[in-house]
């Protein structure tokens, strides 16, 4: 089965097949790892990204890598967390169906080593306890679904959210 790598790195400098962008729904750009994602990649990441329109919650869409190292970018888009009684299982849902989708779409496209950032725990505010759970949960899942995807790396920006995995790991 392939193995989870947990790293504490600027994910546009790992050298993976695919690198994961925590996008937004316009497939614009944005701040966190979106903006650093399309600084290192090159303005023919967003000319593609509008070629494509945008991406609905929960959902995934591929483009290439551009000047990153990695071949490909899985643009998923997060739920944002509402903290609103009653919207936890929803927005949970659709957070395990960016990992779930970016996983599949990603596989269908030969990529088998492949990193994710924290999806939705940082402008849209996700709890990272909640949200690690959620990734390691669906990373193994699929890890166990198909032996030949080698590597899904982990890369965390900053300590609390590298303990949190750290944690969901175990
Ligand atoms: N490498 C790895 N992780 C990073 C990097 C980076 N270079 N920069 C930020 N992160 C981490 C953050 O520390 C956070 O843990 O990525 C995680 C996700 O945070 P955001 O980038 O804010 O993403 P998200 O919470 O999903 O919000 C998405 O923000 O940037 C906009 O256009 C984006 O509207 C979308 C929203």
């Amino acid at each position: 089965m392939g193995k989870i790598s947990l790293i504490k790195e600027d994910i546009t400098k790992v050298h993976a097949d695919a690198i994961v962008n925590a996008a937004n729904s316009a497939l614009i750009g944005g701040g966190g790892v979106d903006g650093a994602i399309h600084r290192a990649a090159g303005p023919g990441l967003l000319r593609e990204c509008k070629r494509i329109g945008g991406c609905p919650t929960g959902e995934a869409r591929i483009t290439g890598g551009y000047n990153l190292p990695a071949k490909f970018v899985i643009h998923t888009v997060g739920p944002v967390c509402s903290r609103r009684a009653g919207e936890a299982d929803k927005e949970d849902a659709l957070l395990a169906g960016c990992y779930r989708n970016s996983l599949a779409l990603a596989y269908e496209n030969g990529v088998r080593t492949i990193a994710f950032p924290s999806i939705s725990t940082g402008a849209y505010r996700f709890p990272v306890e909640r949200a690690s759970r959620i990734a390691v949960m669906e990373i193994k899942e699929f890890l166990a679904s198909r032996p030949d995807m080698q590597e899904v790396i982990i890369v965390c920006y900053g300590d609390e959210v590298f303990s949190a995995y750290k944690e969901a790991l175990k």
